[in-house]
């Protein structure tokens, strides 16, 4: 099938830089029809981000509709907070009325709100993990048994370097991100077990395939308050000595969600000038 009949949704889109605009731009320019979601239509800034110096024209996920449709592609917008299960649900909702079917999720919402474990709170932790690990079960969740019931589906979860190496002041967002891992590979077994029970042969055609990526540094507003001082300092630690553009994550994600990527499932992609090697 044509990757033109394909319908996408990615979380996380509001932002004018962002991992989320670049792959929802990357999967129209495939031919997917995207549906692109935020919390709010500028998106929401982490509790250490500014959005200070974002472009004055830019109008969040409406911008970016606009920007894939003046580009040749199809999309429209849907807002929502996937921490919320209701909400997440719904967004889910939204896309099967509008284009009768859902093809491609990406999970690419997430927040930090860093502080060291000494001086974490209860809240600091619980909101960071709704954002980035609940909210990529409630939608996940809410999209499986179509995607079971067609016998077909990609789900990419976008997780973090951070989340295998863990980082100081970041325990929340390195739990969220490894717990994206587990996630990750239970749903990619279950949705095999599903398929088979579903008498659809799971090894046969396109498939449902679940897969993670872990972006190391990427210049986007979520490293936006970092000092340079502190990011000369990471950009040593990076064998290719840069940090990475939103767009080459966003390559990755749409060579997973393609049809001919069948047979990939339960990995957990690494995008990160070879940080880990
Ligand atoms: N930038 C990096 O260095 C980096 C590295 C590794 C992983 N990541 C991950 O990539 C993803 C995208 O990050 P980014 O760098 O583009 O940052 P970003 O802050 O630009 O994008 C995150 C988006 O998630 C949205 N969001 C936040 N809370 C939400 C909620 N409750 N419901 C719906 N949307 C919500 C924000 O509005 C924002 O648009 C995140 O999951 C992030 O953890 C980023």
């Amino acid at each position: 099938m044509p990757s033109s009949a394909r319908v996408a949704l990615v979380t996380g889109c509001g932002k004018p830089v962002g991992i989320g605009n670049s792959t929802a731009r990357a999967l129209a320019a495939a031919g997917v029809t995207v549906v692109v979601s935020d919390v709010s239509p500028a998106g929401v800034a982490n509790e250490h981000n500014v959005q200070g110096d974002m472009d004055p024209n830019w109008i969040g996920i409406d911008s970016l509709v606009q920007a894939i449709v003046d580009a040749g592609g199809t999309a429209s917008a849907t807002l929502g907070n996937v921490s919320v299960e209701a909400d997440a649900a719904r967004m889910v909702d939204e896309v099967l009325r509008r284009y009768g079917r859902l093809d491609i999720l990406v999970n690419n919402a997430g927040v930090t709100i860093d502080r060291t474990v000494a001086k974490m709170t209860d809240q600091d932790w619980q909101n960071v993990l709704a954002v980035n690990l609940s909210g990529a079960f409630f939608i996940a969740q809410a999209a499986l048994d179509h995607m079971i019931e067609r016998g077909t589906g990609r789900i990419v979860n976008m997780s973090s370097a951070i989340g295998e190496t863990g980082n100081i002041g970041q325990a929340n967002y390195a739990a969220s991100k490894s717990g994206l891992f587990g996630l990750t590979k239970s749903l990619a077994r279950e949705a095999l077990f599903m398929l088979g029970r579903a008498e659809r042969p799971p090894g046969d055609g396109i498939g449902l395939t679940v897969n993670g990526v872990t972006p190391g540094y990427v210049a986007t507003d979520m490293l936006a308050t970092i000092p340079e001082k502190v990011l000369d300092r990471l950009r040593a630690q990076i064998p290719m000595g840069r940090l990475g553009k939103p767009e080459e994550v966003a390559r990755v994600v749409a060579f997973l969600a393609a049809d001919e990527s069948a047979y990939i499932t339960g990995q957990i992609w690494s995008v990160n000038g070879g940080l880990d090697m």
